[in-house]
């Protein structure tokens, strides 16, 4: 939700700001924008859409200064203009911000401004923060105690905020200056040779240098072009601790792939083995994990979990509940992020919780994490990007390691998140009555899906045929059971958010509670019939749609024999063991998904109203 780069140093800022736009366009699209300063002036280029957009408007300015911020916007307050793309500049032209979050309070705040004369441009509540900013500063000219003004500004400003913010801000006053704050929303600084990169994530700086930063929420970062210094909201310093990105540009580009998310598909297997390695037991019986801090007996003492998360991550949470239920043997319970922070669900001491998040960035699962710390839950999670807010507010956790994730549609992070699921539950299982033999033979089919998912992969010419086939349907109905319902979510949720068509994910048998009123030869179904006790049972929910003269895609696992001419097309994969089979049987619905959005002409990285990381509630 919105994307923030910042830069201070010797190189011209506008061409800088405009390339890490272009990496950071995957949170927001709705407009871009820069502002240079340019000796004593704020220079500012806008335009709504996509930052191919502001690279043209930029043309028409001579921007040569070396220090500027930049913004993709994800609409939150005020409509898809360009007066409301930011930055934004304070009425008396002093101060320029961009923003990612929302300044709930900002009502008040712009009607105080409104009353003292301040004038605004825009309908968002970002300008309130520039404005704000500019009033502090016209009203305190002085310097206290050799503190720098700037910051004192930001500073008293931020004190009156309530809400979310990501925000860089530039003043007139403070050539070669910039001051950036967090609360709730991601930024890193990154500390290049004699320059400074400021981003809300590593993409669009990894090109300039691989030595980071995480700023933690309540702290302000000032910047100038030899140093940077880190205080709170309190005004206490703070050491900065430089870490480095372990991975490198190439990483996050597309290299021969149309898409982001094509990439990303057909990089699971190397994901898969990035995730697993270094993570089983020497005597190949089981699972083990570096940052959990929890011990043996700790977990031995464990009694149910719950498990939050949002969208994708949350499907991946109702395979892992099945598979630890199975192997573990304790209860868990999933909850959708959003809704657990709000209810009061009853829990008890032997509770332990698990946040999962790609990004770790997300609100609502942050929130989560924050309400079961607050009761006193111990609480891990994984989570791919490093260094994110989950990551570091966690108990402990585990990091999937599958590198950035770009499309908006999760794929690799999704089978990452499956994988470790499952060796959660060989963890745990083996801590409790899993034998040592079974453990081995798990260790085994999990250490076999890389290649199980290359094998998967080799469909995907015969699954882009289907996809022509069935690009123009309006509906779609994905079913499966057992651990075959998530992904039947999965599928359905992949297709809807990058094709726009509507689909639904249902357990196949319920299809006769309700679902099937929708089957008609209007309203195909996908339909996972794969080896095992469950596979009668589908073939008979199979029967009923075709009865209905539904249209079938049949996702099937190798050898299994469907009746003759009850399926209208047959994907295979291959058979493998039941902790693997969800990793492999994403790998359809995802391409399936992914070509029927190609074959739509939809834009597949950066689907209408979505955005990668929701930082906003
Ligand atoms: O970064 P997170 O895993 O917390 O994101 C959660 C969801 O927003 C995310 O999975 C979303 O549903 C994806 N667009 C799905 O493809």
């Amino acid at each position: 939700m919105c994307g923030i780069v910042g830069y201070v140093g010797k190189q011209k800022a506008a061409a800088i700001l405009l390339e890490g736009l272009k990496r950071l366009e995957y949170r927001g699209y709705d407009s871009a924008g820069i502002c240079v300063q340019q000796s004593n002036r704020l220079d500012v280029a806008k335009k709504v859409g996509r930052v191919e957009n502001l690279v043209k408007e930029a043309a028409k300015q001579r921007f040569t200064g070396t220090t500027g911020i930049g913004h993709t916007r994800w609409a939150t307050h005020g409509g898809v203009t360009d007066a409301n793309a930011h930055p934004h500049v304070s009425c008396d032209g002093k101060i320029a911000l961009i923003h990612n979050g929302v300044i709930e309070n900002y009502a008040q705040m712009k009607s105080f401004l409104l009353g003292k004369g301040y004038t605004f441009q825009s309908q968002t509540d970002t300008e309130v923060l520039c404005n704000l900013i500019a009033y502090h500063l016209a009203k305190e000219p002085e310097a206290q105690n050799g503190t720098n003004r700037f910051v004192e500004c930001v500073r008293k400003t931020l004190r009156h905020v309530e809400g979310t913010y990501g925000i860089a801000v530039l003043c007139v006053d403070y050539p070669s200056e910039m001051v950036a704050a967090r609360k709730a929303s991601p930024l890193i600084l990154g500390v290049g040779d004699g320059e400074y990169i400021l981003a809300s994530d590593a993409s669009a700086l990894v090109s300039r240098t691989q030595n980071v930063v995480y700023l933690r929420d309540g702290e302000i970062v000032h910047v100038t072009p030899v140093s940077f210094a880190i205080t709170t909201l309190d005004q206490i310093d703070v050491s900065p601790v430089v870490d480095k990105i372990t991975w490198s540009i190439q990483d996050a580009e597309m290299g021969d792939h149309a898409h982001f998310m094509e990439k990303e598909i057909f990089e699971q297997p190397t994901a898969l083995e990035n995730t697993m390695r270094g993570r089983f037991s020497e005597d190949g019986s089981t699972a083990q994990f570096g940052g959990l801090n929890i011990s043996a007996a700790e977990f031995r003492q464990v009694e149910r979990f719950v498990f939050c998360a949002c969208g994708t991550a949350w499907h991946a949470c109702l395979v892992a509940e099945q598979l630890i239920e199975r192997f573990a043997r304790i209860p868990v319970e999933v909850d959708y992020a959003s809704e657990f922070r709000y209810r009061n669900t009853p829990l008890d001491p032997s509770t332990l919780f698990l946040f999962l998040s790609q990004s770790g960035e997300t609100i609502d699962t942050l929130a989560a994490l924050r309400e079961a710390k607050r009761k006193g839950y111990k609480a891990l999670a994984i989570n791919n990007v490093v260094g994110s807010t989950l990551a570091r507010e966690a108990d402990g956790g585990i990091y999937q390691h599958v590198g950035p994730e770009i499309g908006v549609a999760s794929t690799k992070a999704f089978t990452s998140q499956l994988l470790l699921g499952a060796m959660f539950a060989l963890y745990l299982g083996r801590m409790r009555d899993m034998s040592y033999s079974d453990g081995v033979r798990l260790v085994n089919a999990l250490k076999g899906a890389p290649d199980l998912v290359r094998k998967a992969l080799r469909e995907a010419p015969h699954i882009r045929e289907i996809a022509r086939r069935y690009a123009q349907y309006r509906d779609m109905l994905f079913l499966g059971r057992l651990s075959l319902f998530p992904i039947a979510l999965e599928g359905a949720l992949k297709l809807k958010e990058i094709s726009y068509i509507h689909a639904e994910g249902y357990p196949a048998a319920e299809m006769k509670h309700g679902p099937i009123a929708l089957i008609s030869e209007k309203c195909p179904s996908v339909i996972f019939a794969t080896a095992g006790e469950m596979f009668p049972k589908v073939v008979s929910s199979m029967q009923e749609i075709k009865a209905r003269k539904g249209p079938i895609i049949a996702i099937v696992t190798e050898g299994c024999e469907l009746p003759p001419g009850i399926a209208d097309e047959v994907i295979t994969i291959p058979d493998c063991h039941e902790a693997v089979l969800p990793i492999v049987a994403s790998i359809p619905v995802q391409l399936l998904s992914y070509y029927i959005a190609v074959e739509r002409g939809c834009d597949v990285d950066k689907p209408r109203n979505l955005a990668k990381s929701v930082t906003v509630e």
